[in-house]
C-alpha cells in the first residue's frame, strides 16, 4: 500500500528517489515546474531529454506518456518527466491526466524507486482545475498496483495543498 504525503514547498527541494516534472511534448524546458527542475537539475538532465529526443522520441514525448532522466543536482536520482493534457472546456481530457501519474509509476517499477514526488501536473499553465487535478491524482494513485512505497505531492501554494488535502478525505 503507497503512502501518499502532502507537502507545501518547491518540489526541486524535495529529496526523492525519483520526482516527477510537469514537461511539455518537446522536453526542452519550460517555465514553472518545468523551468524550475532544469534550473536547479542543471544542464545533465536538459542534455539527457535531447538524447531521448535523438532517439526513440524523435516526435517528442506524447501527452499522458512519462520518460526518465537523470536527476543532475537534484536530490533524486531520476526525474521522470511527464506530458500532461491542457484543460479544455469542451473535451474531456481526465484518462489523459490520470495516464501521467499512472504512467510515471510505471516508470518509477521500472526504476526501482521506493519514493516519488509529484507535481499537481496540468494545474499551472496548462489550466486544470485544481480540484479536479488533486482528485484525479489522489484516486489515480490509491488506485495503483505499484512496488513504490511513498508518494509526496509538493504543492506550490496554500490553495493546491488544500485541494489535495480535500481530495485525500
Ligand atoms: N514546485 C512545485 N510545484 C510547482 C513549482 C515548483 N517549483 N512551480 C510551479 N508549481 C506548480 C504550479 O503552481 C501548478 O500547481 O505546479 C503545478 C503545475 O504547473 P506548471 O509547472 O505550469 O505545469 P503544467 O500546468 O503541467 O504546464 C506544463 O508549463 O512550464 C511549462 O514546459 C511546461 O509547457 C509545459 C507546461
Amino acid at each position: 500500500m503507497t503512502t501518499i504525503t502532502l507537502v507545501q514547498g518547491d518540489i526541486t527541494r524535495q529529496s526523492a528517489d525519483a520526482i516527477v516534472n510537469a514537461a511539455n511534448s518537446s522536453l526542452l524546458g519550460g517555465g514553472g515546474v518545468d523551468g524550475a527542475i532544469h534550473r536547479r537539475g542543471g544542464p545533465a538532465i536538459l542534455e539527457d531529454c535531447r538524447k531521448l529526443r535523438a532517439s526513440q522520441y524523435g516526435r517528442g514525448l506524447p501527452t499522458g506518456r512519462a520518460v526518465a532522466t537523470t536527476a543532475g543536482e537534484l536530490n533524486a536520482r531520476w526525474v521522470i518527466h511527464t506530458v500532461g493534457p491542457v484543460w479544455s472546456d469542451t473535451e474531456d481530457r481526465s484518462e489523459l491526466l490520470t495516464s501521467c501519474y499512472r504512467e510515471s509509476l510505471l516508470t518509477a517499477d521500472e526504476l526501482g524507486a521506493r519514493t516519488v514526488a509529484f507535481p499537481a501536473i496540468s494545474t499551472g499553465v496548462y489550466r486544470w482545475p485544481i480540484d479536479d487535478g488533486a482528485r484525479i491524482a489522489v484516486e489515480t494513485i490509491r488506485a495503483a498496483d505499484t512496488a513504490v512505497e511513498e508518494v509526496t505531492f509538493v504543492l506550490f501554494d496554500q490553495q493546491a495543498y488544500e485541494a489535495f488535502d480535500r481530495a485525500l478525505r
